[in-house]
């Protein structure tokens, strides 16, 4: 009786292995890392025109990962003169185990240039890819907003991102305005968000901000630092301390971009005063910015679109900043409605967006929809995007900024141009 049961065994333990052989089989079923790069990231944690981070993951026994770069060249092969550098490594502790995060930043690249580049080591490399870095002079240029990524199936998410970047191939960089995941501690989710997000995470730079999912442990309610969003995601440290790598700034071409954290509730025990910290430091940076044009990124809402009054906190705490240095635009998550409003001034209509900043809450890349958002009286345009994820398409020349928001099947949804 039992040699059936024995020969069944074996008969499975040799399915398992002729599968587990394919790298395509283990890469549909396997979470945890391997010593193959993956997940690999673009961000600016300094100058765009000079730099490039690049940041990978593997398993934790690969140590010494390396970038290999150039300037791109017409052909296939890759560039027998590439720059090889070794790349720092931090060892991450996740809930699907240990694993380690390799980054590097290039410094030294010529301005509006194209670059090849590959990351590994002596146990092989990636696929190459390109990035490009920013002109040296301002030019028109354009990037891409998304709102809330977070998904029960980031597959989703990854056809709003692709759909936008082939409909916008000279998009220079990309945001995304929090709640990138729907649990910030489950890397699995993680894991879903970078793969979905290949051919375009490795190709131009993400520049996101944290929502309040960041925060979020498997336990719900219970709250912790976003680390696996600060670990992988490595931008600019010029925050607020204790907020560094959360709340930065960045110039591309003419404009300043600021990207604060509306997460009070969920980060107050980390941080009591993070509001206070980030007031102070909004307002040095928005004083010593000579940029034309200014943008906000922001979570929750300073406008809301559902029953209530909302984010009170956050609008008296960044609010009358906003409109002291005159931000022309903020773009803000959190309740996957595409809305902008008038342009607002002490919360009051302003006769133009010279007097007043326009809020646009970004809508929704991933699967998330709430039954309940409304127009509000501030609102110029409103739009609830139950029948499919949108993005928004930002383009900025000397003259003017136009945001496009668009569906993710490409229908649009609202165009509109500040003039300055
Ligand atoms: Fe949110």
């Amino acid at each position: 009786m039992r040699k059936p049961k024995l020969f069944l065994h074996i008969f499975f333990l040799v399915i398992v292995l002729v599968l587990g052989s394919s790298s395509a089989f283990f890469s549909s079923i396997t979470i945890g890392a391997t010593a193959a790069p993956e997940n690999i990231t673009l961000t600016w944690s300094a100058d765009p025109k000079t730099t490039q981070t690049i940041t990978w993951r593997t398993a934790v026994a690969t140590v010494g990962g390396q970038v290999q770069y150039a300037e791109a060249v017409s052909g296939h092969l890759f560039p027998d003169h590439a720059i090889t550098i070794t790349a720092g490594v931090e060892a991450l502790h996740t809930n699907i185990g240990e694993m380690a995060i390799h980054s590097s930043i290039l410094t030294g690249l010529k301005p509006n240039t194209r670059y090849v580049y590959r990351v590994g080591g002596t146990e092989g490399w990636s696929q190459p890819q390109y990035f490009t870095t920013a002109p040296s002079i301002a030019q028109n240029f354009t990037f891409l907003v998304f709102g809330d990524s977070q998904s029960i199936n980031y597959n989703v998410w990854g056809t709003t991102l692709h759909q936008a970047y082939q409909a916008n191939h000279q998009a220079a960089f990309f945001t995304n305005v929090g709640d990138l995941v729907d649990v910030g501690q489950d890397y699995s989710q993680w894991n879903s968000w970078f793969r979905a997000g290949q051919g375009v995470v490795d190709t131009i730079p993400v520049m996101p901000v944290t929502g309040n999912h960041e925060f979020y442990t498997s336990q719900r309610r219970q709250f912790t630092l976003p680390v696996l969003f600060t670990s992988q995601i490595k931008l600019p440290l010029n925050g607020p301390d204790n907020l560094m790598g959360q709340v930065y700034s960045f110039d591309y071409g003419d404009v300043h971009f600021v990207m604060l954290n509306s997460q009070e509730g969920e980060q107050h025990a980390f941080v009591p005063d993070m509001l206070e910290r980030q007031k102070t430091w909004l307002e040095n940076d928005l004083q010593s910015t000579r940029k034309k044009w200014k943008l906000g990124f922001i979570h929750r809402p300073l406008y809301n679109n559902k029953p209530g009054d909302g984010e009170i906190t956050i609008s008296k705490a960044f609010g009358p900043i906003f409109d002291k240095y005159h931000v022309d635009v903020v773009f803000t998550g959190h309740d996957h409605a595409y809305a902008r409003t008038y342009p607002l001034r002490g919360g009051m209509v302003t006769a133009s967006p010279d007097q007043g900043t326009i809020y646009v809450a970004t809508g929704r890349s991933g699967t998330k929809t709430y039954q309940n958002l409304l127009a509000k009286d501030w609102d110029e345009f409103f739009y609830d995007p139950q029948d499919e994820p949108n993005y928004l398409v930002v383009t900025v020349s000397q003259t003017t900024l136009q945001v496009k928001a668009v569906k993710q099947s490409g229908g649009l949804i609202d165009n509109w141009t500040i003039y300055k």
